[in-house]
């Protein structure tokens, strides 16, 4: 049985669903499918049914995950990660990526084992950023 991949992804203004899909792009590429999912759409029962994940999220509030949608259902999801392949994502504005470092730490405080850098696009990512996000998507595919 191939192993099956998911991206979960939250964007208020489309810069981290940009990412999302140049991560697809790469999975797909790879031989790969790859199912996409709107946050809210995503929780503990679906996150079941996979291997390998993705989730991509802005910095939002004050230097947070989104919390109404995101961060909920991350919240439900954190325990069941742990003996997955995990990485994360997303766009930020006029911080310095703190949410994503505090996400880092909290995942990893939990057990969640992040198997590559988590990829941050200051606003709009640019092609060298989005060439990451192909490049994640290949590894995620042969993790
Ligand atoms: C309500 C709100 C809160 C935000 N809070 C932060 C923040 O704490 N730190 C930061 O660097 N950017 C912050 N931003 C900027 C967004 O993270 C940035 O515009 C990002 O590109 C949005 O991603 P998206 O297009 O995927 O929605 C905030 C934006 C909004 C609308």
């Amino acid at each position: 049985m191939p192993q099956k991949i998911a991206i979960v992804v939250w964007s208020k203004t489309g810069n981290t669903k940009l990412m999302a899909n140049r991560i697809k792009k790469g999975v797909e590429d790879s031989g790969f499918e790859v199912d996409i999912f709107k946050a809210y759409n995503f929780n503990s029962e679906k996150v079941k049914n996979y291997d390998k994940i993705a989730l991509g999220c802005p910095a939002m509030g004050s230097e947070t995950l989104e919390d109404t949608e995101f961060l909920p259902m991350y919240e439900n999801i954190k325990t069941y990660l742990k003996d997955k392949k995990v990485f994360f994502f997303g766009s930020y504005g006029w911080g310095d990526g703190k949410w994503m470092r505090d996400w880092e730490e909290d995942a990893i405080k939990n057990g969640v084992k992040l198997f590559r850098k988590s990829i941050i696009a200051k606003e709009k990512p640019s092609d060298e950023i989005l060439n990451i996000c192909y490049q994640a998507g290949k590894d995620l595919a042969n993790a």
